[in-house]
């Protein structure tokens, strides 16, 4: 049960109403704290890298410590490239063996954000037991490569978002809705709860075929979470937070205990900072105790 693709944990918490944490990481500090959290809360998990830290830490490495990471874990865990442009690395990052991949074609036009999706898609499934996130509208904020100003932020539309997912076959999707990457400029963020419901309802209503993405979850309120996922959100990309506690982490510790020089030290603080993040979470998205 351990190696899993995102589709399918998806459709256990979309039908259990709660949500499945995706957490992005950048190191392998990070990746064992994630996994230590999820193991601890007994929940399902979405281990994420963007395309800087897959390519800097390498691709095949990644798989293999987390293929080793996730056969000994009694939990089900997905690797899954997050927000790549790039079809070919896409493609390359399927060989390798993640287990979910997000074509993110958002700021190209409908239909070429449609092509790239569908070619990814076909390519993915022929592979394996993989699936496929693909984006439609824009998510404002900066995610490693992808940047997209507040005033170039689209929402997605309910109609074209029904569109896009029978013609590109993609196995999860993730609607903009309001939410955005990096920190919230204020308190209560303007989100279009409804819209992602209405998507959730074309897709989904007669079932759950296509469940669906939250991005942005830094910063969301509580309350916000719980009606994301009776909305039907059923994964939540968390990433800038985990960023600011490995640094902020690091940094304490280091001013702190200036005159010491033990990188062990420094590594505990951090994986025990990140593990609480994580748990934390896990105990709003209600997964624990899903695994
Ligand atoms: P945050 O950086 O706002 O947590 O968003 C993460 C995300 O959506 C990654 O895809």
């Amino acid at each position: 049960m351990s190696i899993v693709n995102a589709k399918e944990i998806m459709i256990e918490a979309a039908r259990g109403k709660y949500a499945v944490g995706a957490f992005n990481i950048t190191d392998l500090i990070q990746l064992e704290a994630v996994v230590e959290a999820a193991k601890e809360k007994k929940a399902p998990l979405i281990i994420q890298t963007s395309v800087k830290p897959s390519k800097f830490l390498d691709r095949h490495v990644l798989v293999a410590i987390y293929r080793t990471l996730a056969e000994a874990a009694p939990i089900p865990i997905c690797l899954h490239l997050d927000h790549c442009t790039d079809v070919e690395y896409c493609k390359q990052c399927a060989d390798a063996g993640y287990t979910n991949i997000m074509i993110d074609a958002s700021k190209q036009t409908f239909e070429e954000n449609i092509r790239q999706s569908k070619e990814v898609v076909d390519y993915s499934h022929s592979v394996g037991n993989l699936s496929v996130e693909a984006e439609l509208g824009t998510v404002s904020g900066v995610e490693d490569q992808v940047k997209v100003a507040e005033d170039e932020a689209a929402l997605a539309n309910p109609a074209q978002a029904a569109e896009f997912v029978e013609r590109t076959g993609v196995d999860i999707f993730a609607p903009a809705i309001g939410t955005a990457h990096g920190v919230y400029k204020t308190k209560n963020p303007k989100i279009d709860f409804d819209r992602l419901g209405k998507i959730n309802q074309i897709l989904n209503g007669g079932g759950i075929k296509t469940p669906l993405v939250v991005h942005g979850g830094t910063g969301l309120p509580e309350d916000y979470i719980k009606r994301l996922i009776e909305m039907g959100g059923a994964k939540f990309n968390v990433s800038t937070e985990l960023k600011h506690t490995l640094i902020d982490t690091t940094y304490e510790y280091i001013i702190a205990n200036r005159d010491e020089y033990d990188p062990g030290k420094i590594d505990s603080a951090v994986k025990d900072a990140i593990r609480m993040a994580v748990g934390h979470w896990i105990d709003m998205l209600g997964s624990a105790g899903k695994a």
